[in-house]
């Protein structure tokens, strides 16, 4: 009885002191953000739109604030990018004098006046901005961190190319009001620990997009919340709908502090050109695209600076084909870099969205309800990228990752000879792989590849080690030659998650089929 209440105790104890306790606020230190302590803090975020035309952060008409925040929290996310529109810090009627229930009625949405009323009582007669500061607050105290992205000037959908406000200088966007905005927005929240940073502004684009407006008005805003509000991550976009900041390569970009700056980059399936994923085989286009975002703004990391992917994501019914393919690339190209990262988005619905009420958003993480997840293997393959593989004061972990499933190779132990399957990446066994020694080491055994295709991979004490090699222009499939000379790859039988070899499928060339179950990505 006494030694099984110490061994509680004792598991109660190493489960509360290894949970890592981020103290705020947050910096960085090279490529990394990190806390207080100097220790790697990995954001893995999720977008919540309150940009929209009703100025309110989506959902409160469907779920209580609180319930979430914490469902939030539940699917393994740490951070929001919280959106808000800059009139919110730079029309004072718009903010102080409107409430959330007079914005939904002067929009005729009375459904979610009544939605708000049995769900979030507290907000209903609340001012716009006085409700934007609940969200916040409630996400810190369900220890959430925010970043608050300014999307826009006016309360609507962004974003085109023609809008009034897309590039500094156009008729809505005064660069000295949104300086001034910035630092509004900074100060409010100064006191708020979870606020670890603002991004500010998103996706600079349209026909005067290029670098030396961005050059000249970036800084002004950088310093107008460093200014305001010292302790904050300043986060920048670059042009082209932030897909662009190549201009980096050779210009220094100058502020007065250190340690604080860090960069955006967003990447969508029609970033790529619209539908080209179906079009071209998935090894031969990843492998290409991955450069072109390395070229444009993948480079940073390796200058020192950090690189937060704050906006990609895709339908999630899988009918769309391109974006699933560029999904699994993104996901392989995001843990290898072990990037920060924002999805796009919580929403399930819009209250209303280009006219339309009651939008569905197909790219959104949790259903329309507001409760359920709304593709649960969607948001398995995004676990995979929730977990911090290496970074200051982390324990690097070794690890073979498979995009697909968001999943690590691991190993059976239950089995009696152990062959190898899929778990959770935190819990997976260290794995190794040395391409010129060619054998993939897992928890101190190495992989003995079967002589017939279907069979399941087993790993042996290193007598008959196999000799693996990566092949396709991702080199993200693992490949052997049996010994009367098939070239098989690992794959997984994704009906028990166990790890199989199989013919090599699709390799190069070919579109009409898709590789992604033979990836494998070495971290
Ligand atoms: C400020 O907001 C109010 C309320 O939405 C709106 O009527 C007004 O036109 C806005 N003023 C400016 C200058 O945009
Ligand atoms: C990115 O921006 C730079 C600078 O304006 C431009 O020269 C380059 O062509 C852009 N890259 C792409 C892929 O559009
Ligand atoms: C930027 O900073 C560097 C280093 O401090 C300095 O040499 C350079 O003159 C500055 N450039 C501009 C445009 O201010
Ligand atoms: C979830 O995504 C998977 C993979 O793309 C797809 O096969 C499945 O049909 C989706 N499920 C739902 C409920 O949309």
């Amino acid at each position: 009885m006494a030694r099984s209440l110490y061994i509680c105790l004792f598991f109660l104890f190493i489960s509360s002191t290894s949970k890592l306790i981020t103290s705020y606020p947050l910096s960085t230190k090279s490529r990394w953000i990190v806390d207080e302590k100097g220790q790697r803090v990995k954001l893995a975020c999720v977008n919540w739109p309150a940009h929209l035309q009703p100025t309110v952060a989506e959902g409160l008409s469907k779920q209580p604030l609180d319930s979430i925040s914490k469902k939030i929290v539940s699917m393994g996310f740490n951070c929001v990018r919280l959106t808000w529109p800059l009139d919110l810090m730079t029309n004072d009627t718009l903010a102080l004098k409107v409430t959330v229930k007079q914005s939904f009625e002067s929009l005729k949405l009375f459904e979610d006046v009544l939605g708000i009323q049995t769900h979030n009582p507290k907000i209903l007669n609340l001012p716009l901005l006085n409700a934007f500061q609940e969200v916040v607050s409630n996400l810190g105290q369900n220890g959430v961190m925010v970043i608050l992205d300014n999307h826009l000037t006016t309360p609507g959908w962004c974003c085109g190319e023609n809008d009034l406000d897309a590039f500094f200088g156009y008729p809505n966007f005064d660069p000295k009001v949104w300086a001034n905005g910035l630092s509004k927005m900074a100060t409010l929240f100064k006191s708020a620990t979870n606020v670890v940073g603002v991004s500010l502004r998103n996706e600079p684009r349209g026909a005067r997009d290029y670098p030396d407006l961005w050059f000249r008005h970036m800084p002004e805003g950088a310093e107008a919340v460093h200014a305001a509000n010292p302790k904050l991550l300043v986060i920048l976009s670059g042009i082209d709908f932030d897909t662009n900041l190549s201009f980096l390569r050779d210009r220094f970009f100058n502020v007065s502090f250190t340690d604080k700056l860090v960069f955006e980059l967003h990447w969508y399936s029609f970033s790529d050109g619209r539908d080209s994923w179906r079009k071209h085989n998935s090894n031969d286009f990843c492998a290409k695209i991955i450069t072109k975002v390395t070229r444009n703004g993948g480079f940073l990391v390796g200058r020192g600076f950090p690189l937060m992917l704050t906006e990609f994501g895709t339908e999630e019914s899988g009918r769309d084909i391109s974006g699933n393919r560029y999904m699994n690339c993104l996901v392989a190209w995001a843990a290898q870099n072990d990037l920060d990262w924002a999805v796009w988005a919580l929403t399930g619905d819009y209250y209303l969205r280009t006219g339309k009420t009651d939008m569905v958003e197909t790219f959104g993480i949790l259903d329309a309800n507001w409760k359920d997840v709304r593709n649960a293997t969607y948001l398995q393959q995004l676990s995979g990228i929730q977990y911090p593989f290496k970074g200051p004061g982390l324990q690097s972990k070794n690890a073979i990752f498979h995009p697909l499933s968001g999943l690590c190779v691991t190993h059976n132990p239950s089995d009696k000879l152990p062959t190898l399957r899929l778990g959770p990446c935190p819990k997976a066994d260290t794995s190794t792989f040395n391409p010129n020694e060619g054998i993939l080491w897992i928890n101190k055994m190495c992989v003995e590849a079967p002589n017939v295709a279907g069979q399941k991979v087993k790993l042996g004490v290193g007598t008959k080690c196999s000799k693996l090699g990566q092949i396709a222009a991702t080199k993200m499939h693992l490949a052997f030659k049996t010994s009367n000379g098939l070239l098989l790859c690992l794959d997984v039988d994704e009906r028990d998650n166990s790890v199989v070899a199989n013919p090599c499928k699709c390799l190069t060339k070919d579109a009409s089929c898709d590789p992604a179950s033979q990836w494998f990505k070495v971290l």
